[in-house]
């Protein structure tokens, strides 16, 4: 073992030692990160300055990089680096309106990332560039613990089910007006549906849930949207949740297998939050 992970408080998450700059990411080194990551669930590294290459290399030792929908957000050097950030090309930071503002404001609803995929992903790479004094926090929420302290009437209704994930849906959903998709753009996304109760390889049971998700299968969809709510609820419940607070230089790297999280509002208008994210594939279907 050559990476130390240094539990956070509530038992979720972990602070990683051990994996400096010009660490080569050989196979030793990216299994025992992959094996820390299905343990704390998060990982915060936490120190210099992180490259966007080297944040590529990083999330390319994990697997494939997703490419996301998102053309004009791409890094210009790394297309497999968005760049979440509430400056604008002109330098100016966004009105609270306008698209790009509201695409970042869309993150503050409990999510997991694409899981409109058939394959969702793994897990999700955010580095900090510049980060807000106040607000712009990250919470995660541990959706094992979650499953686990469900009160039995809700795992009675989860057991069983399969939700209707549409990235279409979700974005129609936002918080605020973001410019309709073409019919082209929608095709693209057709939803997908995945079991509300997640069975991991190590035969370990999650909630799989968040904001792409757009009714329950098979049921009408007010009911069923009414219980996607009341489950939400429940899952993320403080005692289930860590809330990171940035400092420039942060990488923190989140299992989207088993997690839930969410942006944290800050004057979005107002305060420069500037951060490097890659997202690495996922391999195995939800079951
Ligand atoms: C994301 C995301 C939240 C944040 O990058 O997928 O949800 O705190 N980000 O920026
Ligand atoms: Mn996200």
């Amino acid at each position: 073992m050559t990476l130390k992970f240094e539990q956070f408080d509530n038992q979720f998450g972990a602070r990683i030692h051990g994996l400096h700059e010009d660490r080569i990411i050989g196979q030793q080194l990216v299994e025992e990160l992959a094996a820390g990551l299905t343990e704390h669930g998060v990982l915060l590294m936490r120190g210099g300055e992180i490259s966007p290459r080297r944040l590529v290399e990083l999330g390319r030792a994990f697997g494939e990089l997703e490419i996301l929908p998102e053309p004009d957000k791409r890094h210009p050097d790394h297309p497999e680096i968005f760049d979440l950030t509430n400056v604008r090309k002109d330098g100016a930071v966004v009105d609270f309106e306008e698209p790009q503002a509201v695409f970042l404001r869309g993150t503050e609803r409990w999510h997991t990332d694409s899981s409109f995929r058939k394959v969702p992903c793994l897990c999700t790479m955010l580095y900090a560039v510049e980060v807000p004094d106040a607000g712009g926090e990250t919470q995660f929420a541990n959706m094992y613990a979650a499953l686990e302290q469900l009160p039995d009437d809700l795992r009675y209704v989860v057991n069983g089910k399969r939700l209707i994930h549409s990235y279409v849906y979700s974005r129609a959903n936002n918080p605020g007006r973001m410019d309709p998709m073409s019919p082209e753009e929608e095709a693209k996304y057709p939803a997908v549906s995945h079991p509300w109760v997640r069975t991991h390889k190590d035969g370990r049971q999650s909630l799989y849930m968040g904001g792409h998700v757009s009714h329950v299968e098979g049921m009408d969809l007010d009911e069923g949207r009414e219980l996607v709510e009341e489950v939400l609820v429940a899952a993320t419940k403080s005692e289930f949740v860590y809330e990171h607070h940035w400092a420039e230089n942060d990488l923190v790297i989140w299992d989207n297998r088993s997690t839930l999280h969410r942006l944290r509002p800050y004057e979005i208008s107002a305060r420069r939050r500037i951060m490097r994210r890659v997202t690495v594939a996922g391999v195995d279907p939800v079951r």
